[in-house]
């Protein structure tokens, strides 16, 4: 039986709650303080008295005068809006019983006080007992009611986690305050789906509601800057294009930090593993930040390719096209997966006046022609960067680096075993290493929490891994997730030729790395030949868990350890402590070239 909704009219508003505010129903509205809770209901009541409902608002944190003023300013005069400041438990429930109201607020389940408990109010038993009482009232009587709960970054006041299981409908007033946006989004709807948004900005009289959502997230987008990229993403039903800025700075002495805001935390460890992998950029040792702007939240999947555009384009330093979107998922080997709604995504491009969409082929292919834009297939991120920074192709920032489009017979192999269908050999990689850490399969189980059943069918290759059953395996094995993304192969010894080590692209000019052993998941020594072309500033050598040893073949290196200054000329050798803080600089006149010898960075 569909319930029947009392729609506000705030179209945002209504679609957040699934459609418009069912009867006898009780909904938490959460936020920090601040962020406009009172704000919203205030507003969205009055806009329910304008269409002749009979609405409560019942305060426990402001005075009657207080009320007003934000009444008054929000233009609210009716007579069938009720104001009441009122914080005693008791008073409040009789108000909310005998009022025939068709919706209540209570603002806010922290400041109602009921004398009959010992404890304080806004203490965990009070709020629990509040709303209880009011969840009694509510479902006896006719009205809807809306309880305000603050939360705390910290979570000293725990309080609206505790009352969510209790309540139909759990609603967040999300954004900052030093920006208008607020993002109204329910984690929790016992009457519809609680994956669409609402999105408002606040002003000087009050919340107005954004119906271009689009138009919003990308209104501060920086042109011609690089590390950003426009994705366009699914919020429930309605497709929202937003702006995706990394900053990729270092090398940073130790292994590089990851900050990130709006995105999938486990996705992006992917991304980063999958450019490190695929397209050999040297990130590990790179600070990372990654933001989706606004305040939008670009969790799903689709948003890969531009999270690895993002990324990509602040590594090297090259700008996006302004006007092109990114959709699609990468997964485990680089490949673009396609993606679920991509028309709407499209037409939201479209609508907003972009011109190209890079997106992955199956969707490509799949879509409708017209629209004038330029739609362009992507299969494999190593086509990444060709694409993306059009203008020029490649993407040689040292000159080590070759054309991206330049692809060895493995690298080829490699993708057509990893187009999607075709399983990946992550199950006997994990075996293997597994045996290599002396893991029994129960041990290893334990250590993730995944069943030793499940740990097994996905060794055999029965099964695919999520991403997260990988990201515990990894921790697990205390290695990075790219370590399952390779075909492994254990040779006793391994002999590599003069300049065949695998080349690193570094982000600093005149400086080349070559892995020349180490790279395998199994080995446990690693050798890295280093060019210097130049003479140059000093640089920070990642400082990292293992002690290490530098032998200078060629030119001259001045090594600053602390207050201490050395040169090392050929034949000089260093051994270097894993807690000292160093600087290499090319003091000489030519070339410098360095073997250094460290455990793998893990
Ligand atoms: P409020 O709704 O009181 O927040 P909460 O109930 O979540 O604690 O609103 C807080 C902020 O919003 C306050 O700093 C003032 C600002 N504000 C406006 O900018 N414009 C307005 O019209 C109103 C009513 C508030
Ligand atoms: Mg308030």
């Amino acid at each position: 039986m569909p319930e029947a909704r009392l729609k506000t009219g705030m179209e945002e508003f209504d679609r957040a709650l699934g459609g418009g505010i069912v009867a006898r129903s009780l909904i938490l509205l959460g936020g920090d303080p601040g962020i406009g809770k009172s704000t919203l209901l205030m507003q969205a009541l009055g806009a329910l008295a304008r269409l002749n409902e009979r609405v409560l608002y019942i305060s426990g944190e402001e005075s009657p005068e207080q009320l007003k003023l934000r009444a008054d300013r929000l233009g609210i005069l009716a007579d069938n809006f009720l104001v009441l400041a009122e914080n005693r438990f008791e008073t409040v429930l009789s108000h909310i019983d005998e009022s025939q109201c068709s919706v209540v607020v209570v603002d806010s389940v922290q400041s109602i006080f009921s004398p009959s408990l010992d404890s304080a109010a806004g203490s965990v038993s009070q709020i629990r007992h509040v709303t209880a009482g009011i969840l009694d009232v509510v479902k006896r009587g006719a009205a809807a009611c809306f309880l305000v709960g603050h939360v705390t970054k910290d979570g000293v006041l725990a309080g609206p986690k505790v009352l969510e299981h209790m309540v139909d409908t759990v609603l967040s007033f999300e954004g900052e305050r030093s920006h208008p946006y607020r993002i109204l989004r329910a984690s929790k709807n016992r009457f519809g789906s609680s994956s669409e948004i609402g999105v408002f900005e606040m002003g000087d009289r009050g919340l107005q509601e954004v119906a271009n959502p689009s138009e919003l997230f990308l209104s501060e987008r920086p042109e011609g800057v690089s590390g950003s990229a426009v994705t366009a993403l699914v919020e429930g039903t309605r497709p929202i294009l937003a702006e995706i800025q990394a900053l990729v700075t270092g090398p940073a002495p130790g292994q590089g930090r990851r900050t990130w805001l709006g995105v999938d935390s486990q996705r992006l460890a992917l991304m980063i593993a999958v450019l490190e992998k695929k397209l050999g950029l040297a990130l590990a040792d790179q600070d990372i930040f990654l933001n989706a702007v606004g305040g939008v939240r670009a969790s799903e999947p689709a948003a890969d390719l531009a999270v690895a555009g993002a990324l990509l384009s602040s590594f090297m330093d090259r700008v996006a096209g302004s006007r092109t979107v990114l959709f699609g998922e990468v997964g485990l080997a680089g490949e673009a997966r396609r993606v679920s709604n991509a028309e709407g995504r499209i037409a939201e491009a479209a609508r907003l006046g972009f011109t190209r969409i890079i997106a992955p082929k199956a969707n490509v292919e799949a879509a409708a022609p017209g629209r004038g834009l330029k739609l362009v297939a992507i299969t494999h991120i190593k086509e990444l960067a060709s694409l993306l920074f059009q203008e020029e192709r490649g993407f040689a920032s040292g000159a080590e680096a070759g054309p991206v489009t330049k692809r060895t017979q493995g690298e080829k192999k490699l993708e057509e075993s990893a187009k999607p269908g075709t399983r990946l050999r992550v199950g006997p990689n994990i075996r293997e290493l597994r045996k290599r850490k002396g893991l029994s399969l129960p041990k290893l189980a334990k250590l993730t929490g995944i069943a030793a059943s499940n740990l097994s069918s996905l060794e055999l290759n029965k099964s695919s891994p999520t991403l997260n059953t990988l990201v515990r395996i990894a921790a697990a094995f205390n290695m990075k997730l790219g370590a399952f993304l390779d075909e492994v192969v254990y040779e006793k010894a391994v002999v590599r030729r003069r300049g065949q080590g695998r080349k690193l692209k570094t982000n600093i000019p005149g400086h080349a790395v070559e892995i020349l052993a180490g790279d395998e998941p199994h080995h446990t020594l690693e050798a890295r030949l280093v060019t210097i072309r130049a003479p140059s500033k000093p640089l920070a050598i990642p400082s990292r868990e293992t002690d290490l040893f530098v032998y200078c073949l060629e030119g001259e290196l001045t090594v600053q350890i602390e207050n201490s200054g050395y040169t090392l000329k050929a034949g000089d050798s260093l051994y270097l402590l894993a807690s000292a803080v160093a600087r290499f600089a090319n003091s000489g006149t030519g070339a410098v070239r360095l073997l250094l010898f460290g455990a793998p960075l893990t």
